[in-house]
């Protein structure tokens, strides 16, 4: 009976165990999930990377890395022994937040984010037996400074105004609109990036009088965020050589004109009427002399 049995419990037996290896290599089996679409955040601020398994294993006895593969660097990885070894660059700036690392989520918290950390980020699994790995993109922005509207005399032909704004990243747009909402061209334009990235901008518009004098000067992020925008009104007082000063100066020339016309054709009246007398003419001639430095006109 029990020789007879034997060969069956023992066939039983193996089909078991191959079945208990079949169940583990399908269990091992897993998929790491990271946010769909790159990450924003701000340039020297922090910033928090999750990634996790799909189904929520356990990761504790695997290997976790966090790497950026276009630069060949790893940023900080879990062992399975529980220790961790962060990257030379991000030293003293990540850390590994290893509260749900039951649940398979091991996230990175990044800070003193600077523009070499923007990019690709590799979050790699690796049990025993299995690995998986996924890929998010991390976007930095930075905001830059309420415009400065500057408003000086250009070439006597009107007025220029000049919207400064600094500390931006990536580069913004600007755009000059006046009171009807119509966008204005501007005369220049200047977008300088220093060494860490930032830009500082720098653009000028030109407005005569005839021109709306009511002007916006908006700055647009080149990533989704807020704009920053200034408004301004020049009044006619920036326009002293055409409205208060030529105008009248005009009038006066006319006026003064007309004044020399007159004593000249009054001068020749005179002269007619008194041609054969000597003596007044001779009166006329002194009269008209005398005028000569005020009228800057000589005798006829
Ligand atoms: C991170 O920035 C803070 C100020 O926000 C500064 O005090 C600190 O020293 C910086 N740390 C590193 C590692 O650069
Ligand atoms: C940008 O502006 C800031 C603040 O006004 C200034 O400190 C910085 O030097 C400027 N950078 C460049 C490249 O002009």
């Amino acid at each position: 009976m029990l020789g007879a049995r034997r060969p069956h419990s023992s066939a039983a037996l193996l089909s078991t165990v191959l079945l208990l290896h079949i169940q583990a290599a399908v269990a091992v089996s897993f998929q790491v999930l990271v946010p769909a679409g790159p990450l924003s955040a701000p340039l020297g601020g922090t910033v928090l990377l999750s990634c996790h398994l799909s189904p929520a294993l356990s990761a504790q006895a695997m290997q976790v890395k966090w790497s950026r593969p276009q630069l060949g660097q790893d940023v900080h990885v879990y062992l399975p022994d529980g220790t961790e070894v962060q990257g030379e660059r991000y030293r003293g700036r990540t850390e590994l937040l290893r509260d749900r690392i039951q649940s398979g989520s091991l996230a990175l918290r990044i800070w003193n984010l600077t523009l070499r950390d923007e990019g690709r980020y590799l979050c790699d699994f690796q049990s025993d037996t299995y690995f998986s790995d996924a890929t998010l993109e991390l976007h930095l922005t930075s905001s830059g400074s309420d415009p400065l509207l500057d408003v000086s005399l250009y070439k006597d032909q009107g007025v220029s105004v000049t919207c400064l704004s600094a500390g931006w990243y990536p580069e913004p747009n600007v755009l000059w609109r006046n009171s009807h909402q119509k966008i204005l061209t501007p005369e220049s334009e200047q977008k300088l990036q220093s060494d860490d990235g930032i830009f500082n901008v720098s653009s000028t518009v030109v407005i005569t009088e005839s021109s709306d004098p009511a002007l916006t000067c908006t700055l647009s992020p080149g990533s989704p965020g807020p704009e920053k925008v200034s408004a301004i009104v020049i009044s006619d007082t920036f326009f002293p050589r055409v409205s208060s000063w030529r105008v009248p100066l005009f009038v006066i020339l006319v006026i003064l004109m007309i004044c020399v016309c007159f004593l000249i054709l009054a001068a020749l009246c005179l002269w007619r009427i008194h041609k054969e007398k000597g003596a007044i003419y001779t009166e006329l001639s002194t009269f008209l002399l005398h005028l000569q430095p005020f009228m800057g006109v000589g005798p006829c």
